[in-house]
């Protein structure tokens, strides 16, 4: 079985008081929760997060394709590990669509992560474009095989998948749970082909306009193993009502 995860991707919000009293409550509850939960704040505030924390689990939302060196403004995966962060978001569809971050950045970000013992959120998700033409599982399957190429058995265990409909996140507009359930399926199935039946052990977050309210019908999906959410995670009461949906 899959872990259960929620996972909260703060993008660029929060000044570092807000940020601490967001951290602090969510800190508090996270304990008492049936799902892993996870908060990804901006860079700056995951070292002393990290510290700091009780029951959370604490990521970054991006890391420096390079090992290390000249490269202003760059922060390493080892970096990330000597703060004790857990996860690295990669892949998010922001990086690739307002960075340009390409499929084969995402996968050597990814066997940096790996490489040094932080577990990467790997994001996967098609434009309306592409789901228009019907091409949605193709795009899917194509971020996926690019983004693990040549990632073992044994690593692929320690990557979480998100599944982030591009059309859905910060739109207001959900995937429907048939709509999610069906791609999660499907992800499962590449990821059978790619490596048997350890797929099974290999979390796979719904993101995308996830909210209270419709959180418990999308996890209760078979394939569906938690959220990755974005502007819901912003607001403690929000962000634990969601991870709640698996009390
Ligand atoms: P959203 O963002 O929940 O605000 O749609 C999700 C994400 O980008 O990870």
């Amino acid at each position: 079985m899959a872990r259960k995860i929620v996972a909260g991707n703060w993008k660029m919000n929060k000044l570092a008081d807000e940020a601490i009293d967001l951290f602090e409550k969510v800190d508090a509850v996270g304990g008492d929760l049936a799902c892993e939960l996870i908060v990804c704040p901006p860079a700056l505030y995951v070292q002393n997060f990290a510290k700091s924390k009780k029951a959370l689990k604490v990521g970054a939302q991006n890391v420096a394709k390079y090992v290390q060196g000249a490269y202003t403004g760059e922060w390493s995966a080892a970096m990330l590990k000597s703060v004790s962060a857990d996860y690295c978001i990669v892949g998010h569809s922001e990086r690739r669509s307002l960075f340009g971050e390409t499929d084969e950045e995402v996968n050597d970000k990814l066997q940096l992560l790996l490489n040094n013992g932080v577990a990467p959120i790997l994001c996967c998700g098609e434009t309306l474009d592409q789901r228009e033409c019907g091409t949605e599982k193709d795009v899917v399957k194509d971020q996926l095989f690019k983004g693990l190429k040549d990632v073992s058995k044994e690593s692929v265990l320690k990557v979480v998948i998100a599944y982030e409909p591009v059309w859905a996140i910060g739109t207001g507009v959900t995937a429907s749970s048939e709509q999610a359930q069906e791609m999660h399926a499907y992800i499962r199935l590449v990821l059978n082909e790619k490596y048997g039946d350890i797929s099974n052990e290999i979390s796979i977050l719904y993101g995308g306009s996830c909210k209270p309210s419709n959180a418990k019908e999308l996890f209760a999906c078979k394939d569906i193993d938690g959220g990755l959410i974005g502007g819901a995670s912003l607001d403690a009461e929000s962000f634990l009502a969601i991870a709640k949906s698996f009390n």
